[in-house]
């Protein structure tokens, strides 16, 4: 039986959905869906991340802006730019690259708020996220998003299961938690806190791991026949892998994703997805 879950693969298939559908969307309204993205600063990692988001946008037919501004840049400069692109009708969602360099990450929270709801690509607005707690999965963050897709694309059945999620940030654990519940899992949220983590790791039907530590799952942790997703990005010695030994617990899983390769590329296309939502919001909201 194969095992893998494929988010390469998935992902490229909807991202050639989603060209078709752009074409024809930009036929009927002759505009075409843009996104601007805010990068604060030089930090490699985030470069490499807005690079490959603007790649995906140019190959799916949607046009996109990157706005880099200098990591020196004030909170009023910053707040300032993203009320532009909120004013801007021909922006549809707009990104802010995170983390935000160290003066300006601590007014994170603030920037978020300042862009316009129906432009929130990301799912991180304080009024997208109490959505979610509605179960409203309209602009939801891109990662859990993406994780939600791949399983159900393989036809994982959620209900009733143990979901053990390692992680508890808004990028990933939160949202997540609202997107089980909605498909009726029993979840559980651990973190570094949580006493005696492994029992919990032990118990999950379906494990989401997203640590950022290199083989934190290995074999002896998980339950026999448990859906792993390894949501982790790490890189050692120049080469990515996740938060899973994919290789040691590949015999006792059912399903696994790999990384590279599984969650990521769901996580981008999600990102194209929550775009074309943005841009049928200002429609309406026209
Ligand atoms: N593939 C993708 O598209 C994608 C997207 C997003 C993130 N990621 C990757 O996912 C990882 C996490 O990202 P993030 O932004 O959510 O990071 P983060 O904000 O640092 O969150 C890490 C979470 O893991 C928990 N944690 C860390 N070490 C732990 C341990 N030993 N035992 C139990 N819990 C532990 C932390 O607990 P506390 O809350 O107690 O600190 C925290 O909740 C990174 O590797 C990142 O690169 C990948």
């Amino acid at each position: 039986m194969n095992k893998i879950l494929d988010g390469k693969k998935l992902a490229n298939e909807l991202n050639l959905e989603l060209k078709d559908k752009i074409e024809l969307l930009v036929d009927n309204n002759k505009i075409r869906p843009k996104l601007a993205t805010i990068l604060v600063g030089d930090d490699p990692g985030s470069k490499v991340y807005v690079n490959i988001k603007h790649k995906t946008c140019a190959e799916v037919g949607i046009s996109s802006v990157m706005i880099h501004l200098p990591a020196d840049i004030s909170k009023q400069e910053l707040l300032d730019k993203i009320d532009s692109l909120n004013n801007d009708n021909s922006i549809h969602g707009i990104l802010l690259q995170l983390p935000l360099p160290h003066e300006l990450g601590k007014y994170t929270s603030e920037f978020i708020e300042t862009i316009n709801p129906y432009k929130d690509v990301d799912g991180f607005h304080p009024i997208n996220r109490g959505k979610l707690f509605d179960y409203n999965e309209e602009l939801v963050a891109c990662t859990p998003k993406g994780i939600i897709r791949l399983l159900e694309h393989y036809n994982v059945e959620l209900k009733g299961k143990n979901a053990v999620i390692v992680n508890r940030s808004i990028l990933v654990g939160k949202p997540l938690i609202f997107m089980l519940l909605k498909r009726n899992a029993t979840v559980t949220v651990c973190h570094t806190s949580t006493i005696d983590i492994e029992s919990h790791i032990r118990r999950a039907d379906v494990l989401i791991v997203a640590v950022g530590q290199p083989k934190y799952i290995t074999k002896e942790k998980i339950k026999e026949g448990a859906i792993i997703i390894d949501v982790g990005t790490n890189r050692i010695d120049g080469k990515l892998c996740g938060d899973v030994d994919f290789e040691d617990v590949l015999d006792k899983c059912s399903k696994i994703t790999p990384s590279p390769g599984g969650v990521g590329p769901m996580t981008i296309n999600s990102l194209l997805q929550n775009t074309l939502i943005a841009y049928a919001n200002q429609k309406s909201t026209k």
